[in-house]
């Protein structure tokens, strides 16, 4: 009953890195060519969880849109937009706030890993994180959300809200959104440590290349990415066990659009001497000309907002009738 929608985000928090390009802004442009309406969102009051410049924020708001456009999304067939100008996601969260149970934001792992142990002194929006980002989605009533792995629980919360507001409510308003965890590199890992996740937040920039790494830059992090001493062997299962020889074969499968087992097959018996220049080479090809663009880009700020704005007014016009009926179903 729900007419399919795209909706997904990512946080000006800084140093857009490859995870993001591979897990999420090259599967939004996949996604925007097809037929499905498109909605692409900076997810500012998200980032606001942890504390911010607010210069910073400014500024990487301004970042994240022109990647958004860099990377391929088209402001005439996608809807780009700045989460804090469109009041009704707020709106929608303070209910799913009364709906979802802080037993349920208690199991986030995301919410573990980022409060560490001064989960008391955290705040409380990075506890109810979840609750905002399935109002996110919801008041879009979007049905499809492309993300990387690692959203993953979060996803299945947002079906959770859903479907107790449902079943609170006698009613069929809200889809359950399918989360598109699909591709190569859907958790792509830190350079350094092929255990953790590649993050814009690791202390360590060696760990991450980012959107603003220039080509040697980007080079010299492939070419110092821990591995181990072994060729590449055959078959992607004689792999198991080398999590950042996995990790470099599986980013070279997503930057190319091919299969994991198709790149072990080509390169099988080399060692990373060899793999890991090709590997840059492809890297550079796919990065430089998005880091140019958002240089290109980031030079004209008012333009930038004018395509947030314009996005602003779109995406409200398709939430707030949304919201309000979420609000009579409600009796407010
Ligand atoms: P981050 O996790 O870098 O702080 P966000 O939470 O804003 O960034 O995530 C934006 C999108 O990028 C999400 O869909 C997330 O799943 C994806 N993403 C982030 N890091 C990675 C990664 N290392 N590999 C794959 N996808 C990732
Ligand atoms: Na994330």
């Amino acid at each position: 009953i729900h007419t399919p929608r795209v909706f997904s985000g990512i946080q000006p928090s800084g140093n857009l890195t490859l995870g993001n390009y591979l897990g999420a802004l090259k599967r939004f442009v996949e996604m925007q060519e097809s037929d499905i309406e498109t909605l692409y969102c900076v997810v500012d009051m998200h980032a606001i969880t942890v504390w911010q410049d607010p210069a910073d924020l400014r500024h990487n708001t301004r970042e994240v849109t022109a990647a958004y456009i860099a990377c391929g999304l088209d402001p005439a067939k996608s809807i780009l937009f700045n989460q804090s100008q469109v009041p009704a996601h707020a709106q929608l969260a303070w209910i799913f706030n009364c709906t979802a149970r802080i037993g349920w934001m208690n199991r986030m792992t995301q919410f573990k890993d980022k409060a560490g142990k001064n989960a008391e002194k955290s705040s409380l929006g990075l506890l109810a994180y979840p609750a905002l980002m399935a109002a996110d989605i919801l008041i879009y009533q979007a049905t499809h959300v492309p993300v990387g792995e690692d959203q993953k629980q979060h996803l299945e919360l947002a079906r959770d809200i859903a479907a107790k507001f449902n079943h609170d409510f006698d009613t069929d308003f809200f889809p359950s959104p399918d989360p598109l965890i699909d591709g190569e590199a859907t958790r792509v890992m830190s350079l350094r440590d092929g255990t953790k996740k590649m993050s814009k937040s690791d202390p360590s920039d060696q760990s991450r290349i980012t959107l603003r790494d220039d080509a040697d830059t980007i080079a010299k992090k492939i070419r110092k990415a821990k591995t181990d001493p072994e060729p590449l062997p055959e078959t992607l299962k004689e792999l198991e066990g080398r999590p950042e020889a996995r990790n470099l074969v599986n980013i070279y499968a997503a930057l190319s659009g091919r299969t994991a087992e198709s790149v072990i097959a080509e390169f099988s018996g080399q060692q990373f001497g060899q793999f890991k220049p090709a590997l840059a080479e492809l890297a550079v090809d796919h990065l430089a000309p998005i880091t140019q663009e958002m240089n290109r880009l980031m030079a004209d700020p008012a333009e930038i907002d004018r395509v947030l704005g314009n996005g602003a007014d779109r995406a409200a016009a398709i939430a707030e009738p949304i919201l309000d009926k979420t609000y009579d179903i409600v009796g407010m």
